[in-house]
């Protein structure tokens, strides 16, 4: 495995600082099963439990809603529908159209129309059984392809534009259209959606909620009980998971709890079954593309005319910023001297979709990457010869994206060397030809695809941080964030700044849950940026604290400030050597203030949505992928034999935890691209609900010989400690094993046609796409 990629410091004697590859703060207790989720949380007593009662049309009226027989049940202590919400019914989190229950109208099959609660989930779960619902069933559409057809859009179409596209595809030596399909993924994180909200004094709740976004959280309960934000408090100690499905959608979750306490003055649970989950909560979006491109003879894409078509469902959620993103990664990492991109939120009768690791970004990266593999299999070259060709340049040179932004930070070219030559793509691509060309029934095939991926909110306003950092006077730190912790080690990460900061050992910082009484107005932990925002907040905070420590010592030892010095636990002024303890209890009996906020607002970004030009990304996060996989041509199964990563994190605050999150990425990408599939009926139904009907890689499913490393490389731009953000990009980097798989399936043809195969490329998906060519060969 590698170092922290590329600096090395003097690491003293401190333990756990920046750089050092501690494991999770949690590893233990996650392993032990001591970890605490919310529903482990001890129950007060009186608690109620929640179950919904759902639609069974994609789209009818709702005439009328008895829920009398419910009410009746035993244990049932209340039954609300959209008639019992105190405040505004809708908690859309930017646009408006997410009513907390349904209101005269359902829009999916499996929207919340009511909600019991009872004294156990049993007694909930028989009672909204009871419920009755009249409806009169409307029309649905249920595709983004139907959609784009009648332009049934949740918000309006976008389109980014560079240079002429029209006439540089008519002069274009080479010229081809198309259209192709990607599915779209269930997070499945493995704590499902829960709150627990706890009724205080004067009408205030405390809620318990698994939320990536606890702000928001708190002023969505706030809005539909018509409440101020300061009698709402939301706290997360940690999720099992959360993928971006935790960004917006726990807010339903959390509301419909806090109303029934608010209603019963009783502590209730909400803990969604995992067939609830699935068929209640959004997805990542599938997308229809179709498009037009015009190439030369190398490959070099001259012109491109791109629609992106998103299911967005119902409603818009966050798919404005999604389709946005899927629009800002169309490029992936190239170069489009003329391109027109238009994006197009489609709205369907099914459930509202939302932030998925990646954001949109993944998609816009399939499409192109889809693209430039058929230039290269249609003029018969290696599809890494025309990767290779048509990446960003430098210093001027083909260095502008369609949005306007210039690449600046480039380091695609080295890095496909790089891995070109540690992964033997070149010598591997021969064997695998040898190979197949002995072997009629087994095919194995190679792609190396990059992955560039932009580091901001486009929301400019998101991209801030706050942190409460507070010394006790025995040199032991609280620390607190706006950061959640889903598994992804933003927690020990950030405390690893703050013992840096302090140069004092990890294990005398307490990290503490997320609390919106602790630190106000935060951002969602997303688009990757958690360590980042976070980081530089607690950071700021911290260095606060060290500044005044530094000001009382020179001033007590008569020294100037700079003869203050934090090392390894301790403190030099002068010729004196004191541990960090006595510093804090000297400067306690002195009143100093010990307890800082801290506050972070990320430099150089804006974005001019109008215009659709600007720089949305402060930076860019790079990765490789070579992977090898081998088909069945007869049953359509395959294994991947061998995947080699080389993935950009900048100088690593915590190289194991960001290796794992290249690995857990990677294989989530595996996920999305190969096996997990999505199925809707012709009604409208999910059919796909549970892990018996949707699969998620497993163990078995991760490459036999997985090598990841660190391309060794520091933030170009000022971020924490010149680290790069590490959280999504990796997902992308799964593109490559759906290409090995087209690669080994255009085998069959001896890469003489080029297959149609679209994403997820399951065992059925491959097996038809072999007939198709051994059709095609044959005619
Ligand atoms: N890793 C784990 N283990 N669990 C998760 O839920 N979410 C991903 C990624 N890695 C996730 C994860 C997503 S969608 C994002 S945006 C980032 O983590 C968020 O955390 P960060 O900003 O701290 O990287
Ligand atoms: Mo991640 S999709 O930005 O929560």
């Amino acid at each position: 495995m590698a170092d922290g990629g590329g600096i090395r410091r003097d690491r003293g004697t401190l333990k756990g600082g920046v750089g050092a590859s501690v494991p999770h703060d949690s590893a233990a207790k996650h392993v032990a099963g001591e970890a605490v989720y919310i529903d482990d949380i001890p129950e007060l007593p009186g608690t109620l439990h929640v179950a919904p009662h759902l639609s069974v049309h994609a789209h009818a009226r709702v005439l009328s809603v008895d829920v009398s027989a419910a009410r009746a049940a035993p244990g049932v202590r209340a039954v609300i529908t959209a008639a019992d919400v105190p405040g505004d019914i809708d908690i859309g989190p930017v646009f408006p159209g997410d009513p907390v229950l349904a209101d005269g109208l359902v829009q999916f099959h499996g929207q919340p129309i009511a909600a019991v609660a009872a004294d156990t989930l049993k007694q909930a779960r028989a009672a909204a059984k009871l419920v009755r619902v009249e409806y009169e069933p409307l029309p649905a559409v249920l595709t983004a392809e139907e959609a784009l057809e009648k332009r049934f859009f949740v918000s309006p179409s976008l389109t980014m534009r560079r240079g002429a596209p029209e006439a540089a595809l008519a002069t274009a030596p080479h010229r081809m259209t198309g259209t192709m399909e990607m599915g779209g993924q269930d997070h499945f994180y493995l704590e499902g959606m829960i709150a627990y909200a706890q009724p205080r004094e004067d009408g205030d709740l405390l809620v318990f909620s698994s939320t990536q976004h606890p702000s928001e959280v708190q002023h969505l309960i706030a809005r539909c009980l018509g409440l101020a934000d300061h009698a709402v408090t939301v706290e997360v100690r940690r999720m099992g998971g959360g993928f971006g499905g935790k960004e917006t959608q726990p807010a339903q979750i959390a509301c419909i709890a806090s109303i029934l306490a608010a209603k019963t003055h009783r502590p209730v649970k909400f803990r969604l079954d995992r067939d609830d989950d699935m068929i209640m909560t959004g997805k990542r979006h599938d997308f229809f593309v179709r498009y037009d491109v015009g190439h030369d003879a190398d490959g070099r894409i001259l012109a491109l005319d791109m629609d992106l078509a998103g299911r967005c469902g119902f409603s818009p959620d966050l798919s404005n910023a999604i389709v946005d993103r899927a629009m800002f990664h169309a490029d992936n990492g190239y170069f489009l001297p003329h391109a027109e991109v238009r994006g197009h939120r489609c709205k369907t009768h099914t459930v509202s979709n939302t932030a998925f690791r990646g954001f949109g970004g993944p998609q816009g990266m399939v499409a192109i990457e889809h693209l430039v593999d058929r230039i290269a299999r249609t003029l018969g070259r290696d599809p890494l010869d025309v990767r290779k060709a048509n990446l960003y340049g430098r210093d001027g040179v083909r260095d502008v994206t369609h949005y306007g932004m210039t690449v600046e930070d480039n380091v695609l070219p080295e890095m496909l060397d790089e891995l070109e030559r540690s992964s033997d793509y070149r010598a591997r691509r021969r064997a695998i030809d040898d190979f197949n060309r002995g072997s009629p029934v087994l095919k194995r095939g190679v792609a190396l695809t990059p992955v560039k991926f932009g580091i901001s909110f486009t929301a400019t306003h998101l991209n801030q941080a706050g942190a409460l950092v507070l010394v006790y006077q025995d040199g032991t730190v609280q620390l607190n964030h706006g950061g959640t912790e889903m598994g992804q080690g933003v927690y020990v990460k950030v405390a690893q700044v703050v013992a840096e900061t302090f140069q004092i050992d990890l294990d005398r910082i307490r990290i503490t849950a997320t609390n919106t009484g602790k630190v106000p107005n935060t951002s969602p932990t997303a688009a990757s940026s958690g360590t980042d925002l976070n980081g530089m907040a607690a950071r700021d905070g911290a260095m606060q604290i060290r500044n005044r420590l530094t000001h009382f010592l020179a001033e007590r030892f008569g020294t100037a400030p700079d003869a203050v010095a934090f090392k390894d636990n301790k403190v030099r002024v002068g010729d004196q050597v004191m541990a960090f303890e006595d510093v804090t209890r000297m400067a306690y009996m002195a009143r100093i203030s010990l307890s800082a906020t801290g506050f972070y607002r990320t430099p150089k970004i804006w974005w001019d949505r109008s215009a659709a030009h600007g720089r949305p990304f402060y930076y860019f996060a790079y990765g490789a992928a070579a992977t090898e996989a081998e088909i069945d041509t007869l049953t359509g199964e395959y294994r991947f034999l061998r995947a080699d990563v080389l993935h950009d994190v900048g100088h690593s605050i915590n190289p194991a935890i960001d290796i794992g999150q290249i690995e857990g990425g990677f294989v989530q990408g595996i996920g999305w691209l190969t096996m997990e599939e999505l199925w809707w009926d012709a009604g409208g139904r999910l059919r796909t609900h549970a892990p018996s009907t949707y699969k998620i890689p497993t163990a078995r499913d991760v490459p036999a010989d997985l090598r990841v490393s660190l391309f060794a490389n520091v933030n170009r731009e000022d971020t924490i400690h010149r680290s790069k953000a590490v959280g999504e990009p990796p997902l992308m980097l799964g593109i490559s094993v759906w290409l090995a798989l087209r690669d080994a399936v255009a085998a069959v043809a001896d890469h003489r046609v080029v297959p149609d195969l679209d994403a997820p490329a399951t065992p059925e998906r491959v097996l038809m796409a072999c007939e198709d060519l051994r059709a095609r060969m044959a005619g």
